[in-house]
């Protein structure tokens, strides 16, 4: 196994920046006073809208307020003939300098997967770790998990945010929230009942968090030995490794194929990876 984070590292995009340096492949149309931004060849499958009726001001009165919708479909043939499932979630970002309040080209990834794969997380138990909008725990709990989403408890306004997904896609009265610090062992993560699956979308962005998420998912997968830690992540640097973090904590990984992913529904994988190369891990407990 040789698992390198590659790449190369782009500094944290504050999120203003975030919307200046936009990939080039987006386009931004102007509709009915509507700003589209769409991806050539995913008109009908991922659609980022920013709607100005959805800009507002937090209650601190400092940051704006953007809403992206995300489209997920997939063209299913059945007895009766070709049958469309959709699903629409509807993610906030503001415009504030954190990495937690926009959504990381590895949520799609991790969403897709999830949505693809829907039928294997219905009545599942899972966690999100470093959730930020918390697109993947949101499209689980949509396909029937019951899901719990948490970022940092040093990070109160995260979390705040992440409560703010979830009103928008009406999940409020099913899903928890809760901080839990990676490499802190605290009340809300000695507490979390059984799980089945964690989740991670670029969790691993900067390496001086690296072991303090491998020794979380280490001391969860102990509790749960038969959970998964499914996490997506972004090449960034060829320096970076997460290999012997996995051996120190009696973790295994494997590399799950991405092809076809997105495919059905008439996603290439480059679009959905938006110029970046995004990798999805499966971590579990040594055997
Ligand atoms: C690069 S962002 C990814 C956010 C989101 N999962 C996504 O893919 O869009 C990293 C996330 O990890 C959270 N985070 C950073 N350090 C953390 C820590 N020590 N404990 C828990 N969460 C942390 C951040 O607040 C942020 O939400």
């Amino acid at each position: 196994m040789y698992i390198f984070l590659v790449g190369i590292f782009a500094a944290l995009p504050e999120a203003p920046k975030v919307m200046v340096n936009m990939p080039s492949h987006y386009v931004l149309v102007t509709w009915n006073k509507a700003i589209h931004l769409v991806m050539p060849g995913l008109e009908e499958t991922i659609c980022f809208e920013s709607c100005p009726s959805a800009y507002s001001l937090m209650s601190d009165g400092v940051a704006a307020e953007q809403v992206k919708k995300f489209f997920f479909t997939s063209r299913k043939t059945q007895e009766t003939g070709p049958h469309d499932e959709s699903l629409e979630i509807y993610i906030p970002e503001l415009l504030q300098a954190s990495y937690s309040f926009y959504t990381w080209p590895s949520a799609p990834v991790l969403a897709w997967y999830l949505w693809e794969n829907r039928k294997d997380i219905v009545g599942q138990k899972v966690l999100e770790l470093g959730s930020g909008t918390a697109l993947p725990g949101i499209v689980a709990s949509k396909c029937g998990a019951h899901v719990t989403l948490s970022d940092s408890a040093n990070l109160p306004k995260s979390l705040q945010h992440i409560r703010r997904s979830c009103e928008l896609n009406g999940v409020t009265s099913q899903v928890k929230v809760i901080g839990i610090t990676w490499g802190l062992f605290l009340t809300n993560l000695l507490k979390i009942g059984p799980l089945d699956l964690i989740l991670g979308s670029d969790c691993f962005y900067e390496p001086s968090v690296f072991e303090d998420i491998v020794v979380t998912v280490a001391f969860l997968l102990e509790r749960n030995p038969h959970a998964k830690f499914l996490c997506t992540y972004q090449e960034r640097s060829a320096d970076w490794s997460i290999e012997h973090l996995l051996n120190k904590w009696g973790l295994t990984c494997n590399h799950i194929p991405l092809t076809g992913l997105g495919a059905d529904a008439g996603i290439t994988l480059a679009e959905l990876m938006q110029d970046h190369t995004i990798h999805l891990l499966d971590i579990r407990k040594s055997t």
